[in-house]
């Protein structure tokens, strides 16, 4: 196991500087929180918001993505200022939820209506709602252009060019209402996409995702209305495709974090 000089900071975890998670850390976390992981604060220390949602010591604690702003080709700062509000507004319910389902009613247990149903169905919503904006403003904040080394090859065999990949993942985001979340499928071993109408629905079990694109109209009408075409060109020239590749290179070396289907 590598020392702690050999490692580096990836969301809230240490990981090695070969891109390996500890085995405890995996086997602690298990697949989804080892995705989780995977989202790279890239213009803060983690943990360490100028605006915190969530206080020291609750669950989730918002990351501090305010250096987006004024720095992205053709989003604006108000139009990240916008989205950054609504993420902290999905961690704060996270933590809200998370704490109200320790003293929730378990009597009145009902699929068709009962409060401990309603908590833990929107807990989903929650959680992924901050997931994947974490994911997503994680992805922004590069140049755009095209990925590079092992990353480029899996996206060659899946897509055949780039330029394909590019094509499609358009078309997702014109298809999709909520997400479109290209990420490794650990089930397959191979990059795949899935689309997402909503926060928690249309999420499959052990698929890490690697490029996260918000396609919720809040996501882009503060600069664009409803010309969801120039957001996505705009969305592609600012892919930090380094981060990916490091979600890559990390999540491919731990294909299901637990050897859950054993
Ligand atoms: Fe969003």
């Amino acid at each position: 196991m590598a020392g702690k000089s050999d490692k580096e900071v990836i969301g809230n975890y240490e990981v090695s500087k070969d891109g390996f998670l500890t085995r405890r850390e995996v086997l602690t976390m298990g697949a989804a929180a080892a995705a989780s992981a995977l989202v790279a604060p890239a213009f803060a220390a983690a943990g360490t918001p100028s605006a915190p949602a969530g206080q020291a010591g609750d669950p989730y604690v918002a990351k501090d993505f305010s250096g987006l702003q004024g720095k992205l080709d053709c989003l604006s700062a108000s139009q990240i200022e916008q989205h950054l509000k609504l993420y902290k507004g999905y961690i704060g319910k996270a933590n809200e939820l998370r704490s109200k389902l320790k003293d929730v009613d378990l009597a009145s247990a009902n699929q068709s209506y009962s409060a401990i149903r309603e908590m833990l169905v929107e807990q989903s919503f929650a959680v992924n709602g901050v997931i994947y904006h974490e994911f997503y403003f994680g992805n922004l904040g590069g140049k755009g252009g095209d990925p590079t080394g092992d990353l480029k090859s899996a996206m060659e065999e899946r897509w055949g060019t780039i330029g394909k990949f590019n094509d499609f993942l358009k078309a997702a985001g014109k298809s999709v209402r909520g997400w479109v979340v290209v990420g490794f499928n650990t089930r397959g071993g191979f990059i795949d996409t899935f689309g997402l109408d909503t926060h928690n629905i249309g999420s499959p079990a052990n698929f890490v995702p690697l490029l996260v694109l918000d396609v919720y109209e809040h996501a882009y009408m503060v600069d664009y209305g409803i010309d969801r075409a120039k957001y996505l060109d705009a969305f592609l020239k600012n892919v930090d495709w380094d981060i990916v590749a490091k979600r890559f290179n990390i999540t491919r070396k731990h294909p299901t974090g637990l050897d859950a289907t054993v």
